[in-house]
């Protein structure tokens, strides 16, 4: 008797052993402590033995009774985790990802790449952090001129480039207030007739409200070639305003004041968020300013190494977020640089 439950014993442990999910251990939990199983059989022997042995075989099979319940169980919880981490319910509903969008900058800043390449400018790329030389010396803004007033300048603390003995090496580094800097450095490198446009980001210390930020976006257009008048100039920025609005749009010209143009103007639009109502979009003015430009300044074209007898010029400075913030109704500038997300998905 002691030899059959001992078989028993070993039989299913093994079998507890191979298997490998809750309805296969159910199965042996009911083939040897069922009712009708193996040990339960052979337990109800133990009345055919004598009282003695009765006792002894009794303790051995309770014994491994309850052993065996503590394998079924210990096998039960590792089954049941192994299908916890194995489950894949492929009837549920996948998570949805989040698609990213193109910022409106970026979308019409292609615009105006397509369009001004289909005008025949080059597009021009200039570097963020750029030398005061550039940014204002080469375009007529000498150091302490007034001028550089109009400019919020964050001016870059470049002296830990230099060792002890460069001491007086000028510290000259600002970032780029503006895209017009790639005027002169486009003139030295591509030489006459020029042609290009330089969308970019530009980066100003003022007080941000919404329609002024820090970080914004500008593109610089200018042409230079013989016969250049400031008619071209007016032609190009209404083809401008027509194609990118698709409609008649309500503008304004008047004059302007920049150092590296004479003369000067800025076109403004009629503020779409208001309708010329007025609001804080446009500073409650109805108008918002757009595109600066004017008439390259000799003194420019002549940093640009381009003979000022033979050739003439014209500029322009388009303020792209404002035109996004118009072209969209965008009443706060604030929300191009934002990362919100609600803010993204509608374009
Ligand atoms: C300039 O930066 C000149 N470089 C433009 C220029 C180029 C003039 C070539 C002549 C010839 P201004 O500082 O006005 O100009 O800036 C140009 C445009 O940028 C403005 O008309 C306006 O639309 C936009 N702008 C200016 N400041 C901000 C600001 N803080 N936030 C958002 N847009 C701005």
């Amino acid at each position: 008797m002691k030899e059959k439950i001992n078989n028993i014993r070993q039989e299913a442990e093994q079998k507890i052993q191979q298997v490998q999910d809750e309805d296969g251990l159910k199965q042996v939990e009911i083939d040897y402590l069922g009712r009708k199983g193996k040990l339960t059989s052979l337990l109800r022997e133990l009345k055919n033995l004598g009282e003695e042995k009765r006792k002894e075989v009794g303790k051995m099979a309770n014994q491994v009774k309850e052993d065996l319940s503590g394998l079924i169980e210990k096998k039960r919880q590792e089954v049941s985790s192994k299908k916890d981490q194995d489950f894949t319910d492929v009837t549920l509903l996948g998570k949805k990802i989040k698609r990213g969008h193109l910022n409106p900058l970026t979308i019409i800043q292609n615009e105006l790449e397509d369009l001004f390449a289909s005008m025949g400018f080059m597009i021009l790329d200039g570097p963020e952090l750029e030398s005061d030389y550039y940014n204002f010396e080469a375009l007529n803004i000498p150091k302490y001129h007034p001028a550089r007033d109009m400019h919020d300048t964050f001016y870059i603390d470049n002296s830990s480039l230099y060792s002890s003995s460069d001491k007086n090496q000028e510290n000259d580094l600002v970032m780029r207030t503006h895209t017009s800097p790639v005027q002169v450095r486009g003139m030295q490198k591509y030489g006459v007739p020029f042609r290009g446009v330089v969308p970019g980001r530009v980066f100003r210390n003022e007080d941000i409200d919404a329609c002024h930020e820090q970080t914004f976006d500008h593109m610089e257009g200018i042409i230079v070639d013989e016969n250049i008048s400031i008619t071209h100039l007016v032609g190009v920025l209404q083809e401008l305003i027509n194609r990118i609005f698709k409609k008649e749009m309500n503008t304004r010209i008047r004059p302007g004041f920049f150092p590296f143009v004479e003369p000067a103007i800025e076109l403004d639009i009629e503020c779409t968020v208001c309708g010329g109502k007025g609001c804080p979009s446009c500073k409650h003015s109805g108008w918002v300013e757009l595109v600066p430009g004017g008439m390259v300044h000799p003194r420019v074209l002549e940093y640009g190494r381009v003979d000022t007898n033979k050739y003439s010029g014209f500029a322009f400075g388009l303020g792209t977020t404002r035109l996004a913030m118009m072209k969209y109704g965008i009443e706060d500038i604030r929300m191009f640089n934002s990362g919100d997300m609600r803010f993204l998905e509608q374009f």
